[in-house]
């Protein structure tokens, strides 16, 4: 009897596994483990086998699985995107067109507009309007291959709205096959009240949205936009500390703007993961490498701001493990483009296609703390597969900007087709 989630993919002319580590990639980011005329075998969602079409089709029967014949095609692990912002109310389309006339991200924020604006908007929407709009975007991701997203809160500001946010980030890993991880990121802005306040800002979170985002399990990282005129680094060291003995991983969004000191925080605190890091010292990535903090690189947002992008160059010849995603909110980044995320790592980072791949499924997996069970084809993790229309990863960033995936398994089930 052919049981749930048991599927069998045969004949892949590349089977791109990304094997071969337990943890976190630096320089040996090149490293893909290609299987040629490979096959995998997922039972009940759990990868059980992987290998030649050959060897494998002499210990497994088709009839016990749906098989997809991937004949001509590349098969890969489905990407995980460590880094987005995609639950929110209202679009900043205004913003943008200001930004092309030359005003900056920053100008705007100061102003009350920027995060601000979305924090308004989000607070005017109902729950099953922002569930609406978050599994519409998560729909989008799945068609260029994610299987698991990172989203965060901070467009509430308040203890009701980080609140719903969370909600919503948690009924939608129930209703769509993308798996959501969460984070609560309550200090991604201040508001109005407590400006030239942060420090009290900070303790209000504490005291009163952490102890319940951690009691309901709303949250699995706590993340900062540490930043000149947001949060410091005293504010950002403090709400860390503090995120982690409550149980909280913790990230940072360090060093994008202006160079405060995020990487070495990041490296201080032992941090999962920093994020941005456009500005970041050598000094910081020398002691994020050491730490074993994953340096998060965001390109779609240096190109919508018109910033100078991150150094994945640098990082990576100095061993710095480096994730690639979107950074989706409706702001400083408005897409869930991987392909653009491609386009952007290797025509303008000195990123190499096998590199971005990395970055985009076990470093991304690393990213959000799950290298042991996404981010690979590998036995015992989830089947969370992606069969692309070409017959190599190759052809992911020379199809400038569009997506090349043809088919998603997620959990040993085809969700796209
Ligand atoms: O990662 N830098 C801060 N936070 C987001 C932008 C959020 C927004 O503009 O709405 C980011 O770029
Ligand atoms: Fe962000």
């Amino acid at each position: 009897m052919m049981k749930k989630g048991n599927i069998l993919i045969k004949n892949a002319a590349e089977l791109v596994t990304c094997s071969g580590f337990k943890g976190k990639k630096g320089k040996s980011m090149s490293d893909l483990h290609i299987i040629s005329n490979g096959a995998v075998v997922i039972e009940e969602g759990v990868i059980k086998a992987v290998g030649k079409t050959e060897e494998l089709l002499k210990q497994y029967k088709e009839e016990d699985y749906k098989v997809i014949d991937a004949s001509n095609k590349a098969v890969l692990p489905g990407f995980v995107d460590s880094h987005t912002h995609f639950v929110f109310g209202g679009y900043r389309a205004e913003e943008f067109s200001w930004r092309l006339r030359g005003d900056s991200y920053m100008s705007i924020m100061e102003r009350g507009g920027g995060i601000l604006s979305s924090v308004r908007a989000t607070a005017e929407a109902s729950k099953e309007e922002l569930l609406k709009s978050a599994i519409k975007r998560l729909d989008s991701m799945l068609s260029f291959g994610v299987t698991t997203v990172e989203g965060k809160s901070g467009y509430g500001l308040d203890y009701e709205t980080e609140i719903k946010q969370l909600e919503v980030m948690k009924e939608a890993d129930n209703h769509h096959p993308v798996d959501v991880v969460s984070t609560f990121m309550g200090a991604h802005a201040v508001l109005k009240d407590y400006k030239g306040r942060e420090g009290a800002f900070i303790d209000f979170l504490i005291e009163k949205v952490m102890p319940e985002v951690t009691e309901r399990k709303l949250a699995e990282f706590c993340d900062v936009f540490c930043e000149k005129n947001v949060f410091s680094i005293e504010d950002s060291r403090k709400l860390l500390t503090k995120a982690k003995e409550m149980g909280f991983k913790v990230k940072l969004h360090a060093d994008e703007i202006v160079q405060l000191g995020g990487a070495e925080l990041a490296a201080e605190l032992g941090a999962v993961s920093a994020d941005h890091l456009l500005q970041a010292s050598d000094q910081g990535i020398k002691e994020m490498e050491k730490a074993g903090v994953v340096a998060t690189l965001l390109p779609g947002t240096a190109f919508s701001l018109k910033e100078d992008f991150a150094r994945a160059r640098y990082m990576i010849d100095n061993n710095c493990a480096v994730a690639l995603a979107t950074d989706l909110n409706p702001g400083s980044c408005f897409t869930e483009s991987i392909p653009l995320i491609f386009a952007l790592a290797t025509l303008y980072m000195g990123m190499t296609t096998e590199e971005a791949v990395t970055a985009l499924t076990i470093n991304g997996a690393a990213a959000v703390d799950k290298a042991d069970k996404i981010g690979s084809i590998d036995i015992g993790k989830k089947g969370d597969i992606i069969i692309l229309e070409f017959p190599s990863y190759k052809y992911i960033p020379y199809h400038i900007g569009v997506s090349t995936v043809e088919k998603v398994v997620k959990n040993g089930i085809l969700v796209y087709n």
